[in-house]
């Protein structure tokens, strides 16, 4: 079928098949491109309107326990120095967040599961819910993590949560990762955070190495199979320090063309598929071309975190090689993001949770 026939489809309704939404990753041509981006946004006006929510990521540490083949602090990289921030840095971010009118804040770090974080992340949400006046979103990226944990983040005063599930080819996932690590336990997880009532999110990384647009195809599909909140999902992009950073050098010039059109493809299938949902765009789609992020908005995303990190912290916490903004601290960020939103005919929804309307739908919040 063409590609004209594909979204006529998708305009009037229909439920595309895994199929076509392999042929819609495939396009090259630009005018079809186009075409998938404009029915993309018309979704996205449709559905979530054109106002992008920021949400202050926090990058509160980088010690990690997992030793992912992609991530650039994997637990064995020991070229990367060490830091895990303060209760009071955490929360002095988080009341930035608050102050610079961002209706959001994410907590991340690499992950840990010992009763001595879990307890340090309990205490600072509550200080953060607190000072905040519960006005302030607190979104945790913080790994997998046992159904009791969730809980007791979720009682502190967390409404959200972000655990990517990488990929959903079972083999893909066990190439990516060491043995003890399970896309089971992954996929148990997200089931927890649902039944713990969290909002919830996840993605994957796109433009692995052997992975095909059937497995990205099958990706977007369990995303609506689990009937997921919120969606987070960028380009995989070579760490120098990781096992898979060492086998695949360093992107070149068309490379990062082509990583970006796949993260921006899937963006915009995403959104033509699952309609209602948050979707961010990642900061690894800046990594790939200046203007990523504002490129990933115009295909149907959302969401932006502006890092609200420390600059001091901030080459520390490399996932992937030249990430953007490690030399700007957070005012900048916010008003950078902000002058290239309003470039692109948007606004920036300030002092508002952007909370996902699937999420409002299917609870009745
Ligand atoms: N390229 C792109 N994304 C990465 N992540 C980790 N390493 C990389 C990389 N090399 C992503 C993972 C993880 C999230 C926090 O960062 O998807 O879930
Ligand atoms: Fe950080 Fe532009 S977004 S400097």
């Amino acid at each position: 079928m063409s590609i004209d026939k594909i979204l006529e489809r998708a305009r009037q309704g229909a439920e595309l098949s895994a199929g076509e939404l392999v042929e819609l990753l495939s396009i090259t041509d630009k005018d079809e491109l186009q075409a998938l981006y404009d029915c993309a946004y018309f979704f996205k006006e449709q559905y979530v309107g054109k106002i992008a929510y920021f949400r202050g990521i926090i990058e509160c540490s980088n010690l990690c326990i997992k030793d992912c083949y992609y991530c650039g602090i994997r637990r064995s990289n020991t070229k990367v120095e060490r830091f895990q921030m303060d209760e009071d840095e955490i929360v002095r971010e988080a009341l930035w967040t608050h102050e610079a009118e961002y209706g959001s804040c994410v907590i991340q770090s690499g992950e840990r599961q010992d009763e001595q974080y879990i307890a340090m992340i309990e205490r600072v949400v509550g200080r953060i819910k607190e000072a905040t006046k519960g006005e302030l979103g607190i979104t945790l990226s913080l790994g997998e993590q046992t159904e009791e944990t969730y809980r007791r983040w979720k009682k502190a005063g967390a409404s959200r949560y972000l655990l990517r599930i990488e990929t959903t080819n079972p083999e893909l996932y066990a190439k990516i990762h060491p043995a003890d690590h399970s896309l089971d336990v992954r996929k148990e997880c997200l089931a927890a955070l649902r039944r713990t009532d969290y909002q919830v999110g996840t993605g994957v990384m796109m433009g692995l190495p052997g992975q095909t647009m059937e497995d990205l195809a099958n990706d977007i599909l369990f995303l609506k199979q689990i009937d997921i909140d919120m969606v987070g999902m960028g380009p995989y992009i070579p760490h120098g320090d990781t096992p898979m950073g060492q086998v695949v050098p360093p992107y070149t010039d068309e490379q990062k063309k082509q990583a970006l059109t796949l993260g921006l493809k899937m963006i915009a299938v995403t959104r033509i598929v699952l309609k209602d949902i948050n979707i961010a765009a990642a900061t690894a789609l800046q990594a790939l071309e200046y203007t990523g992020r504002e490129q990933g908005l115009r295909c149907g995303a959302n969401v932006i975190m502006p890092n609200v990190t420390e600059t001091d912290y901030r080459p520390k916490y490399q996932l992937y090689d030249n990430k953007p903004c490690t030399d700007e601290n957070s005012s900048m960020c916010r008003g950078c993001l902000s002058g290239r939103i309003k470039g692109i005919g948007e606004t920036v929804g300030f002092n508002e949770r952007g909370d996902s309307p699937h999420f409002r739908k299917r609870t009745g919040e």
